[in-house]
C-alpha cells in the first residue's frame, strides 16, 4: 500500500465549530531571528497573520476570538521592542476604526490598560465603543493581560464591593464571581492553539482555561496559515470532552 507523505488536508465539519477560540500568538522573534531581521519585524508579520486569521474565523461563522497581544510578563522585553509592538496594535486598531463597516467585528480588550500609553487607551476605548454595533463576531484583545492579574483584579473589586455592602460572601458563585473578571460575559474558550513549539499556558486565561481543549503547533506564528486553523479545529472535533463526566 502506498502512503502520501502529505499531510491530508484537514476535514473539518462545519456543523461542530468551537464557539470560542483563543490564540497564543508566539513565535514573532524567532521568525525574524531566522530571516535575519530585527524582531519587529517579527511582530510586523505576526499582525498580518492575526488579520488574515480573524477574517477566516469571521466566516467560518465563530462567533468569539481571543488573542493574546501582550502579556503583564512581556514589558520585561527592551524598550524598543515594546514600542514596536504597542506601534503595531496603534496601528491595527486604527486600522479596525477605518475599516469597521467591512470587517465587521465587535472589539474588545482584556487586561490593565490604565499602564498604557494615553493616546493607546483612547483609542481601545473608541474602538470598544464603535465596534459595539457588531456583536456576531466579537474579538477579545488581551493587551497587558496576565490571568493572575485578571483574578486578582476581580477579587479586589469583588472585595469592595464586599466593605460596601454590595456583595455578601457567603452568596459567592462562580458564576458571579466571572462578572467581575474582564471576559465576563464571554463563554470560555473551547479550543486554545498556542504556536511557535511551546507547551504552556504563559498566564493565560487561567480561570477561563479549566476545560479548553489545547492545540501546540511548532509553526511560527508569522507562518501560521488558515490550513493551520483548520487543522486545530479538525483536531480538536477528535477529541472527546467530558467536563469530569464519564
Ligand atoms: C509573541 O512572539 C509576541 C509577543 C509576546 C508580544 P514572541 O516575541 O514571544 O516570539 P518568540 O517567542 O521570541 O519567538
Ligand atoms: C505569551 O508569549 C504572550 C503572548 C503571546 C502575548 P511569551 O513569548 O511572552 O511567553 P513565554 O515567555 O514563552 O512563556
Ligand atoms: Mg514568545
Amino acid at each position: 500500500m502506498l502512503f502520501s507523505k502529505k499531510t491530508p488536508s484537514a476535514e473539518v465539519d462545519l456543523t461542530r465549530l468551537p464557539r470560542h477560540i483563543a490564540i497564543i500568538m508566539d513565535g514573532n522573534g524567532r521568525w525574524a531571528q531566522k530571516r535575519h531581521l530585527p524582531r519587529s519585524g517579527g511582530h510586523a508579520a505576526g499582525a498580518e497573520t492575526l488579520r488574515k486569521i480573524a477574517t477566516q474565523v469571521k466566516k467560518l461563522g465563530i462567533p468569539y476570538l481571543t488573542l493574546y497581544a501582550f502579556s503583564t510578563e512581556n514589558w520585561k522585553r527592551a524598550p524598543e521592542e515594546v514600542s514596536a509592538i504597542m506601534g503595531l496594535l496603534k496601528n491595527y486598531l486604527l486600522e479596525a476604526l477605518r475599516d469597521m463597516d467591512k470587517n465587521q467585528f465587535q472589539i474588545d480588550f482584556f487586561g490593565d490598560l490604565s499602564a498604557l500609553d494615553p493616546d493607546l487607551q483612547a483609542l481601545c476605548a473608541q474602538v470598544r465603543e464603535s465596534s459595539a454595533r457588531y456583536p456576531q463576531c466579537r474579538m477579545n484583545i488581551c493587551l497587558n493581560y496576565g490571568g493572575r492579574d485578571e483574578i486578582l483584579q476581580a477579587v479586589r473589586a469583588y472585595a469592595a464591593d464586599c466593605l460596601a455592602g454590595r456583595a455578601d460572601p457567603e452568596a459567592l458563585t462562580e458564576a458571579g464571581f466571572e462578572g467581575y473578571l474582564y471576559s465576563h460575559g464571554v463563554p470560555d474558550p473551547d479550543l486554545i492553539i498556542r504556536p511557535s513549539g511551546e507547551q504552556r499556558l504563559s498566564n493565560f486565561l487561567l480561570w477561563q482555561a479549566a476545560y479548553a481543549e489545547f492545540y501546540y503547533t511548532d509553526v511560527l506564528w508569522p507562518d501560521f496559515q488558515e490550513s493551520d486553523l483548520l487543522a486545530a479545529i479538525a483536531a480538536y472535533q477528535q477529541r472527546k470532552r467530558r467536563f469530569g463526566g464519564v
